[in-house]
């Protein structure tokens, strides 16, 4: 047990409190944010002369070769070390001897972990981000060679109206862009270093903490020190943060593994994202679908978790907030994993264009637009709602669809309609009248695309 403490204790910690209290099986993960916020802080106590030049090189040098060690696996980080912190400290005095011990002068455990876990969940939004980006990238895609994809678009799981398969994937797109600019709020708002709060009271040497931020790439110094050592509000908006980009994976996989179904049959997950049965011959199963599906529940678990860890803290740092950082890790790990598996599915599925169009056929999507037609000819709204309803109710005893019902039996229920009837209720025309901002019509789409490409040209998490 290497510990950074002990000079005012006459016994040994038990051993079973010591693996209780020590978090290094997990806060190793951040190692090279420690040693980062380290080399700032030596840089800034030498800076104002509370170190030597030569005590700072030294400890640098000590330091980088820690980060090469471990990066190497030269240097593995044991359960002999309380935690991270600890680690570090002791490898660089084993290294470097006497100067060594000062490299904590000026600074708590507090601030450095507040510290570590922000430089690692300022790092991880970023490459959320770029993963997020990549899935719109293969969504875009999707939609360009989709604008002529016909298909059901429903409301009560019925089929509603037609759309088109771009406008579906364009709502995920959309969705995706605003867990983009949440997770580009989050790091703005978390911007501030906590260096230098100390272990709640800030310091007496005369530390620059706008010089540590700005080395450590931070807007400024955070604010009150207390607060700055007990502020966990970036883990919770993070969390949040993932738990909708999971939120919403999970939507789209719910309709993958619908349209996957044998029932459906609108798309044909690829074989190297898909899973056999090992009692049924004939099983090609989704399950990496039901697996982001599933894995949902667990993100929300670490924001609930936080959460309630949260709320009974009272200032400043207390041992509870030690619980941050397992449910963190894992949270984000699952959400990687998930973002980059669900990309890599959905840019290799293959769609049939001919079922979600045959699907759209049939099931009374067009049923709209011909009541739009009689309102077009003078019939008002509400009338025109009740006389499509009698035709519907009539090629639903005769087994057809609006399309194939002859025109006597249209002229029958009002003579309103004319030949022209069947035009305007073609798919074709009932998704290419559809040309307001958003809709699914091929001229509204093909701008939305074209702004969709001039989003993702751009930088939006302003890194
Ligand atoms: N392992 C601790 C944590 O994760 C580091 C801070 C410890 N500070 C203390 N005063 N015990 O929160």
């Amino acid at each position: 047990m290497a510990q950074l403490w002990g000079g005012r204790f006459t016994k040994e910690t038990d051993k079973l409190v010591y693996n209780f209290n020590a978090s290094i099986s997990f806060d190793q993960k951040f190692y090279e944010q420690d040693i980062r916020g380290s080399k700032a802080h030596v840089a800034m106590l030498a800076r104002q002369g509370i170190l030597t030049q030569e005590e700072k090189e030294q400890i640098e040098q000590g330091l980088d070769g820690i980060l090469e060690d471990v990066k190497s696996g030269k240097l593995a980080i044991t359960s002999e070390y309380e935690d991270i912190h600890s680690f570090v400290e002791a490898n660089l005095i084993d290294r470097i001897g006497d100067t060594g011990k000062k490299l904590h002068t000026g600074r708590s455990r507090n601030d450095q972990v507040a510290l570590d876990m922000k430089l690692y969940i300022r790092d991880e939004i970023d490459e959320t981000d770029e993963l997020v980006k990549n899935l719109q990238q293969a969504l875009l895609k999707i939609m360009e060679e989709n604008i002529y994809t016909y298909m059901p678009g429903f409301t009560h799981m019925q089929k509603a109206q037609p759309v088109t398969l771009a406008h579906h994937v364009g709502a995920y797109f959309e969705m995706f862009i605003r867990d983009r600019s949440r997770l580009s709020d989050i790091r703005k708002r978390m911007n501030t270093c906590p260096l230098g709060a100390g272990a709640l009271a800030g310091t007496t040497y005369p530390l620059d903490r706008e010089y540590t931020a700005s080395l450590l790439g931070f807007d400024g110094p955070s604010g009150n020190s207390m607060d700055s050592v007990s502020d966990r509000d970036y883990v919770i908006e993070f969390l949040s943060a993932l738990s909708t980009i999971m939120m919403h994976l999970s939507r789209f996989c719910e309709e993958i593994i619908t349209w996957n179904s044998n029932e459906y049959r609108f798309v044909e997950i690829d074989d190297a994202y898909s899973t056999g049965s090992s009692i049924m011959p004939q099983k090609k199963n989704p399950d990496i679908a039901e697996l982001v599906r599933g894995k949902t529940g667990r993100v929300y678990g670490a924001l609930m978790s936080i959460l309630t860890t949260m709320k009974g803290i009272p200032l400043a740092y207390n041992k509870d907030m030690q619980e941050d950082k397992e449910l963190t890790f894992d949270a984000i790990d699952t959400v990687k994993g998930c973002l980059a598996l669900f990309t890599g599915m959905v840019s290799t599925m293959q769609f049939n264009k001919e079922n979600m169009e045959a699907s759209a056929r049939n099931g009374f999507t067009n049923a709209t637009d011909a009541a739009d037609y009689l309102v077009n000819h003078g019939v008002p709204f509400r009338d025109a709602h009740g006389i499509v309803g009698q035709l519907v109710l009539t090629c639903i005893d005769k087994g057809i669809s609006l399309d194939e019902l002859p025109l006597e039996e249209y002229q029958k229920i009002s003579p309103v309609f004319e030949q022209d009837i069947y035009d305007a209720i073609s798919m074709k025309t009932c998704v290419e009248k559809r040309v307001t901002a958003g809709a699914p019509g091929p001229e509204a789409m093909k701008k939305t695309i074209d702004s969709y490409r001039r989003y993702l040209q751009g930088n939006e998490t302003g890194k």
